[in-house]
């Protein structure tokens, strides 16, 4: 291949910083993210952020439900530049009521962004985004948010996420007092403190010192202040850990930075901190090894499904994750499921109603590509004929019920979508062995909610849902008598057929992996 293809390839990629936001509702993710945009020129929003706060972002209530509620049901896709980096962010749905949808954007980033709010910790979602993101080993920056309120002790903070994520922290900067007393955080690496000024969150004022015990802090802090944080600060230096650039790549050790998103504190010197530390995009796994995203061939993979984003266009919008070359409009690529070789000539940087045709794209970027329906969740877009990259997991589902058609007659429209609403990968169906009742995962709530809407709006089909009091489902894997696992759990088969045990609390679960150790319990389908 030609040299200056590489070359470029090269330099586009080293650019590139692929992220998703992980963290709990509240926690300030729709804030940061609104400032991370502004620092950089936003250049494409693919259907943000909630539609209450930025009435400029907001262009996701494709649907009613999300009107009504006032949240953004499906995650999306945001790109800006800044200081020569191009940055992509993912956005994860913030609302509790988040999917599997959720779990799986996280594959397609390279490394991830946990917000914690100072007075509350680390929260449910915040420590269930995060075992995904440590599953895959990829490098976690935390932002503790909300300074400028009274907040908990950052020792203590640091000490949870050790305990109850089980990571290293390092922290970069340090606050300088809390809540009321807020009157800067100090950058433990180059030395100088960014001030605050609730007053003023346009300006970002820093200045240089010659360490901590500098008397400046001393005449800015007060001497309590000072005192207390100077301890602070040497504790950290004999006791913390170092910072370790190999760890933080490896995901073992977290950079923490201290900040207030709202009030534009903390957030400048986080994103060139993070620009520098995070990393490029990363290779893939495949059939033929490692895909590295400097190899001149194209290839891709799609990581997720939206239907009908805009109710004038009953289409489906498939988001591919770049993994290697260049993308060119109008590229042909092959696609192994319908074993065709298919011409890419609308894909979108998108949303809603304006859809910015892209022209070209490279490893890290996210492009949107018009689906007549035939792609699939983890379907792999290639130049190369030959090459797969590793199926995508498919996580454990929380909430289950069981569900039947009202009219029989409408047995084939209610078949239909049910087929690609699992493909879209927001609701996973199981059956029972003998008797074939249809029963529904799903990790939150209002994916059910989106089910029964779409089922009638789209595919006008009636259903009924019953609830179900399953907690838990594992996938089995070894010599599997379903008959024997019916006194704790309900066996079902998954749409490949795999035997999945549905368990109501964690002792039944318990009791069963302690009756069969010759069979594996797995949380991600085999
Ligand atoms: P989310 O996307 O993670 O759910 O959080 P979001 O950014 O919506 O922030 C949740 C609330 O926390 C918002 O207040 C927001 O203004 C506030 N917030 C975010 N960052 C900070 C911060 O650094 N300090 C303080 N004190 N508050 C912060 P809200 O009252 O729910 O909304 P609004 O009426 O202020 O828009």
């Amino acid at each position: 291949m030609s040299k200056p293809l590489q070359s470029r390839l090269a330099e586009e990629v080293g650019k590139r910083r692929t992220f998703a936001i992980i963290s709990h509702p509240d926690a300030g993710k729709t804030t940061l993210t609104e400032k991370l945009l502004l620092f950089g020129g936003a250049i494409r929003l693919a259907g943000t952020v909630k539609g209450r706060k930025a009435a400029k972002f907001a262009t996701s209530d494709w649907m009613e439900i999300e009107k009504q509620r006032g949240i953004s049901v499906t995650s999306s896709v945001m790109q800006f530049d800044y200081k020569g980096h191009r940055v992509n962010i993912l956005d994860t749905p913030g609302h509790q009521d988040f999917s599997e949808d959720t779990y799986r954007t996280l594959t397609a980033a390279d490394s991830a962004v946990m917000i914690i709010d100072s007075a509350k910790g680390v929260e449910a979602q915040t420590k269930k985004l995060f075992q995904v993101c440590r599953m895959r080993g990829i490098p976690i920056f935390t932002f503790i948010n909300k300074l400028d309120r009274e907040g908990r002790d950052p020792f203590d903070l640091l000490e949870e996420i050790e305990q109850v994520l089980g990571i290293r922290s390092h922290p970069m900067n340090w606050p300088i007092g809390m809540g009321k007393q807020l009157c800067g955080i100090y950058d433990r690496h180059k030395q100088q403190v960014e001030l605050f000024d609730e007053n003023d969150t346009e300006k970002i004022e820093v200045t240089e010192v010659s360490g901590y015990d500098d008397p400046k802090i001393r005449k800015m802090a007060g001497e309590h202040l000072h005192d207390q944080v100077q301890q602070e600060l040497e504790l950290l230096d004999v006791a913390g850990d170092d910072f370790d650039f190999e760890k933080v790549r490896q995901g073992e050790l977290t950079p923490v930075f201290f900040g207030s998103a709202v009030n534009n504190f903390g957030v400048q010197t986080f994103l060139e901190n993070f620009l520098t530390l995070a990393p490029t995009p990363t290779a893939r796994k495949s059939n033929e090894g490692e895909v590295e995203p400097t190899e001149t061939k194209f290839s891709g993979y799609i990581f997720k499904i939206q239907a009908n984003m805009n109710p004038a266009h009953r289409d489906r919008v498939a988001f591919l994750r770049i993994v290697s070359g260049k993308f060119e409009r109008g590229i042909s690529v092959y696609h192994a499921r319908s074993n065709k070789t298919m011409k890419l000539s609308q894909p979108q940087q998108f949303l809603a109603q304006d859809r910015d045709i892209v022209e070209e794209a490279f490893p890290g970027d996210i492009i949107g590509l018009f689906d007549p329906g035939v792609f699939r969740i983890g379907d792999t877009l290639a130049e190369d004929r030959s090459l797969a990259f590793d199926e995508l997991p498919t996580f454990s589902p929380e909430l289950f019920c069981k569900v039947t058609v009202k009219n029989a007659l409408k047995h084939k429209q209610y078949q239909k979508g049910i087929d690609q609403l699992t493909d879209e990968g927001t609701i996973q169906v199981f059956k029972t062995p003998h008797f074939e009742d249809v029963i529904l995962g799903v990790v939150g709530q209002l994916q059910f909610e989106v089910f029964d809407y779409r089922m009638k709006h789209e595919y006008g089909v009636d259903i009924q849902m019953q609830r179900l009091n399953y907690q838990f489902a594992r996938w089995l894997v070894g010599d599997v008598d379903p008959n024997k696992f019916r006194i704790n759990s309900t066996v079902v088969l998954d749409k490949n057929q795999n035997y999945v045990a549905l368990f109501e609390n964690e002792y039944a679960m318990r009791s069963s992996m302690e009756k069969f150790p010759d069979i594996q319990f797995l949380e991600t389908a085999p």
